[in-house]
């Protein structure tokens, strides 16, 4: 029997990851995409939302592309230029960007789109989670029309931005608290799993032996990608982190996760941002995420590939 298509919202950061996620779900004939939401993470704004736009142009991904929000809730804004450079997404040449973003403002896309659906869907947020937040702040019923939130961010070990921290949860504390706190389903791809996808050079060149408009795409990106990577961390291959989250939508199977308590510290502190996931429940608080503790390395690479493959 054929299976439904998963209907999601892919809320991002484009960044270089994100936009593998962007082409993992786009064109996708297991996912409904029914958009893409942008918010302020790894470049500004204005940044992201141009990424977005020039990905889903140049790989002819015909769904929408709503700007979300600029700044975090509370905190002052943080960026990852040193990661995803100048225009937040260096490395690949685009052709003139004709696609415009939609005039809707994010938020009240995520808001309509839930509350006219019949039938709940998936949010996929793969960056700070500031318009997930507000989306909820600003109409609560969306709750009841949210299947899961299937997101990247967060860590039980250590962070990527301070000791304690990872990026999307950090860049917007406040707003991960609220949608940690919401009661909806959540299944978190933290540093500890998306660390162990790491895309080596053998990575990069069986993606671009696939010789398509996405598989060169990948390559453009992953080698400037990596450079930053070896600089930053020391690393041979730059982690593969948000498309953990589609590969998950694709085969639920490759990551082992841990339904426990986990809460956010908005303190002002050397934690502030982390994610402290209770995986041995000694607090016995009641489980609010579904935290991946590991992941199918090999299953995670053909997935990648098989949605690369999807393109012309
Ligand atoms: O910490 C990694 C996360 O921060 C990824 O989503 C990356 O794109 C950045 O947003
Ligand atoms: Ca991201």
């Amino acid at each position: 029997m054929k299976t439904l298509k998963k209907k999601l919202i892919l809320d991002c950061d484009p960044g270089h990851d994100d936009a593998v996620a962007i082409m993992m779900a786009g064109n996708n004939p297991e996912l409904d995409l029914l958009g893409i939401t942008v918010v302020a993470g790894n470049q500004t704004l204005a940044k992201t939302v141009n990424n977005a736009l020039k990905v889903t142009q140049h790989l002819d991904i015909d769904v929408d592309v709503y700007a979300g929000n600029a700044r975090p809730l509370v905190r002052e804004p943080m960026y990852a230029g040193f990661i995803h450079g100048e225009s937040g997404l260096d490395g690949p040449v685009f052709e003139t960007l004709n696609k415009e973003a939609r005039p809707l403002h994010a938020v009240s896309f995520i808001i309509n789109t839930l509350m006219n659906s019949d039938e709940k869907i998936i949010l996929c947020p793969t960056g700070p989670l500031t318009n997930i937040a507000m989306a909820m702040r600003l109409e609560p019923r969306i709750l009841e029309k949210i299947d899961r939130i299937v997101l990247m961010g967060g860590s039980y070990g250590f962070g990527n931005v301070t000791p304690a921290a990872e990026f999307n949860i950090v860049a917007d504390p406040e707003a991960a608290d609220i949608v940690f706190n919401s009661g909806v389903p959540i299944i978190m791809c933290g540093l500890d799993v998306t660390r162990k996808v790491s895309c080596y050079q053998n990575i990069i060149d069986r993606m671009n032996a696939l010789g398509n408009t996405a598989s060169t795409l990948f390559k453009d990106m992953m080698e400037f990608y990596n450079k930053n990577q070896k600089q930053v961390f020391g690393w041979d291959g730059g982690p593969l982190h948000d498309p953990v989250t589609i590969a998950y939508l694709l085969d639920e199977s490759i990551l082992k996760l841990n339904h426990c308590h986990c809460e956010v510290d908005t303190n002002k502190g050397p934690s502030y941002g982390r994610t402290n996931c209770d995986l041995f429940n000694m607090q016995k608080k009641k489980p609010n995420v579904h935290v991946a503790v590991d992941i199918d390395v090999d299953r995670f690479w053909d997935i990648v590939e098989k949605c690369l493959k999807h393109y012309s």
